[in-house]
């Protein structure tokens, strides 16, 4: 992998110790697995940033017969996971993984919007080639799961994700950016509009997807959501299936 990527330090990654996915979006999740796996208790899965491994437990407990890989850089959150004889524990990138193929689920919970390279450009062809890379990993008929944040401008427009991607990629602005609550800054985060997110899956190659609402949220003043021109911020499911 010849792109910069940007990682956070293990001080900015221990609010990640948590499991974000809730019962009825499990729910959600197993509900596309039954119906669009041919075997979903023999699957072979992926976890990207799956970092304490709570949400790969859940997996196996549902699915017993199947595997599951974290790949998550942060040693400190994979020293948090409960050995299971069916789950596989990698530390590094999901950029550097080569030798995984045939998967028939690769899962992104929440970490795209982490993939993080030098500027703004070379971060979005980053967040790309990560999803190409994925549909390369991918069996036919597998599967891409994607819970993001999604951010929604005026105009639905993109750009409240950029503006964001500004200020806390910016090292000139650390001090400023973390007294104010961010906790990416300094590296950066990169959120986009769910339109966005459509976008780059068809660009990879997926040529079926569909999304479910989970909630919306609201973590930012008024103040702040009217400079950055946000109109919602809501978190969802997007799916892609290999033909
Ligand atoms: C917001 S946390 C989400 C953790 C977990 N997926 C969850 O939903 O609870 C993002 C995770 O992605 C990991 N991460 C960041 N960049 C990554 C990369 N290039 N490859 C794999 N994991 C990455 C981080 O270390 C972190 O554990």
């Amino acid at each position: 992998m010849s792109e910069e990527i940007r990682l956070l330090e293990a001080e900015q990654t221990a609010a990640f110790d948590e499991e974000y996915i809730s019962k009825e979006m499990f729910v959600q999740i197993t509900d596309t697995l039954d119906r669009h796996l041919n075997n979903p208790d023999e699957g072979r899965y992926l976890d990207v940033g799956g970092g304490n491994g709570l949400y790969a437990d859940k997996l196996l407990s549902r699915y017993p017969n199947s595997s599951v890989t974290i790949v998550e850089p942060e040693p400190t959150l994979l020293e948090k996971n409960r050995p299971h004889d069916n789950k596989e524990l990698r530390e590094g990138i999901f950029q550097d993984v080569e030798d995984l193929s045939d998967l028939d689920l690769i899962q992104f919970n929440w970490v795209l919007h982490h993939f993080i390279s030098s500027d703004y450009a070379s971060t979005c062809n980053l967040q790309l080639n990560s999803l190409k890379q994925a549909y390369e990993m991918l069996a036919p008929g597998g599967l891409i799961i994607i819970f993001e944040n999604f951010y929604e401008g005026l105009e639905c427009s993109d750009k409240p994700g950029e503006r964001i991607y500004h200020l806390t990629a910016s090292k000139l602005l650390k001090p400023f950016t973390s007294k104010l609550g961010a906790n990416t800054a300094g590296v950066g985060v990169a959120f986009h509009s769910e339109l966005y997110w459509r976008e780059q899956l068809m660009k990879a190659g997926f040529d079926q997807m569909f999304s479910t609402h989970c909630y919306d949220f609201g973590n930012l003043s008024p103040l702040k959501r009217k400079l950055l021109r946000i109109k919602e911020q809501r978190v969802g499911m997007l799916v892609g299936i290999k033909s």
